[in-house]
């Protein structure tokens, strides 16, 4: 998987004005009178910088960014300035993404050393700025032979921040708190880019290997036969069309004192379709072409139990991740055909396009023998939410108030945009089967909550929230922090989730 090379972060200090590297970022808010770090370098350079940035169009919009030369004028090569909108707006969010975009106009630039003069209170700004800078270095480019001599590695970033402030151990632990984040988020990044072909479920579980290694994790893999008799019966018919044949893969953080060990955990569920093709309910070419993404669930758990073994929560973090491939072939499951599932339902499939909820019911049954005190899945689930939401912001539905808003709280603290969307009793009935317990698919409209009440069928009365990111879990154009692709959408939000609940 992508080796691609990562920079190194710390923590500096020092004037902005004196600071070697190949570009200087600042962060630039649309007030007339410029302040602190850019009033200082706009004095160094002859009050050039800000004349040349107003001649250019430049007002210290959000998106808008601003390069300048320095000419020799300045130890830093380039300056780069970033817009973050009113002050008055600027919030967490707006600091990530300006990060993100001056350390994407410095990778512009073929730049090898950042330096970013984090604005304001860094009590306040380092995580931000910092998570913006470390998503926003993030490229998948391992397969681009050609025009290497473009894509120069940025091999440092650091954060200016005041004097003495470098040196400060909360600060510090901010800054490595926040890369074990962005670390995971990456990871998520990674595992949702890489193609189809070469992620396979067996390949996912080598991942869920490699990361369960390098964090301390415990690890579990079960293949085709082991679900049929854990009687898996429609994750295994999901997974029975692929010479990619599919599997459970749990990575279990236990925390190291013995009673935080043996408190209740805290239950991942992700799905992780590592292509789906429709199977014999077969996709169209133009649906099918994003389809590698099926699994972005299970990628953010993933990376979400590896922040966890980092955090040191002091409750166990179960990640179950159920992944199979969705191929039609002569073994492939097939409409009509009826399904037992680990609960003792039985389902009738009338498409084998709805797949997820499939494979999920399955698995969160499982999940949920083990009394955990909240199962929350993620999943690329349905078409329907991108319709209703669009590409930006997930849907968010659970049986418990508590659980939900405590997500939302989290989800807003780590700039990743949900909504909830109810529960509709009525549009249960469109899952109902002449021929068995329930179908999978009900009516076109409402999709979405078909398929999470589908979902709430597995889990009993555990606390459940179920997080559908088709929309989210891919960038359609680059975005502040974002490249296009993959955003590992979900992993900010659980490590937010965990760690507020690690310390309540
Ligand atoms: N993986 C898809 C959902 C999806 C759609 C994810 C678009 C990302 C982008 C899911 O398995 C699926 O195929 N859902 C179908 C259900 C259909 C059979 C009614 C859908 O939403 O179109
Ligand atoms: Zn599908
Ligand atoms: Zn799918």
């Amino acid at each position: 998987m992508a080796d691609t090379s990562v920079p190194r972060f710390a923590l500096a200090s020092g004037a902005p004005g004196g600071t070697r590297a190949d570009v200087l970022v600042l962060f630039a808010d649309d007030s007339v009178r410029p302040n602190g770090a850019v009033a200082a370098i706009d004095r160094a350079l002859s009050g050039q910088l800000l004349r040349a940035a107003r001649e250019e169009g430049f007002r210290g919009k959000p998106e808008q960014t601003f390069v300048l030369h320095s000419h020799g004028r300045l130890p830093a090569v380039r300056v780069v300035l970033v817009g973050t909108g009113a002050p008055e707006k600027m919030d967490a969010e707006s600091l990530r993404q300006a990060a993100g975009r001056g350390i994407k106009a410095a990778q512009r630039v073929r730049a090898r050393s950042v330096a970013v003069a984090v604005p304001g209170n860094p009590i306040e700004t380092l995580a931000p700025v910092a998570e913006g800078a470390a998503l926003g270095a993030y490229r998948f480019d391992q397969y681009l032979t050609e025009r290497r001599e473009e894509r120069v590695p940025l091999a440092s970033v650091r954060l200016l921040v005041p004097d003495g402030a470098s040196r400060s151990r909360s600060l510090g632990e901010t800054l490595r708190r926040v890369l074990h984040v962005t670390e995971a988020a990456n990871l998520a990044r990674d595992l949702v880019n890489e193609p189809a072909g070469q992620l396979t479920p067996e390949r996912l579980a080598e991942e869920a290997s490699r990361a369960a290694k390098t964090h301390g994790l415990e690890l579990r893999v079960s293949g085709p036969r082991e679900l049929k008799k854990l009687r898996m019966g429609m994750f295994s018919a999901v997974g029975q069309g692929s010479q990619n044949t599919p599997r459970l893969i749990e990575v279990i953080y236990r925390p190291k004192k013995a009673a935080a060990a043996k408190a209740r955990p805290v239950a991942l569920v992700g799905k992780a379709i590592t292509f789906d093709s429709g199977g014999l309910s077969l996709k169209t070419a133009e649906n099918m072409a994003d389809m590698k993404t099926d699994m972005a669930g299970s990628a953010a758990v993933l990376g979400a139990v590896q922040v966890a073994a980092e955090l040191e929560p002091p409750f166990p973090v179960h990640g179950y991740l159920g992944a199979a491939e969705n191929m039609p072939s002569g073994a492939a499951y097939r409409p009509g055909d009826v399904l037992v599932s680990r609960a003792g339902k039985t389902v009738e499939v009338t498409n084998t396009d709805a797949e997820g909820r499939l494979v999920l019911g399955d698995v969160l049954t499982y999940a949920v023998e083990e009394k955990p005190v909240a199962v929350i899945d993620l999943a690329t689930l349905t078409g329907a939410c991108v319709v209703a939401l669009g590409n930006w912001v997930g849907g968010l539905f659970s049986n418990s108030d508590p659980l939900a808003n405590e997500l939302l709280e989290a989800s807003a603290r780590a700039g990743e945009a949900f909504w909830r969307l109810p529960l509709v009793e009525l549009q249960r009935e469109t899952l109902r089967s002449e021929i068995a317990d329930m179908k999978n698919l009900g009516e076109r409209w409402g999709g979405a909550i078909t398929a999470a009440m589908f979902l709430r069928e597995f889990v009993g009365d555990t606390p459940w929230a179920h997080l559908d990111i088709a929309g989210p879990s891919q960038a359609p154009r680059e975005r502040g922090y974002f490249a296009k692709g993959a955003t590992g959408v979900g992993v900010r939000t659980l490590a937010e989730f965990l760690f507020h609940r690690a310390r309540r």
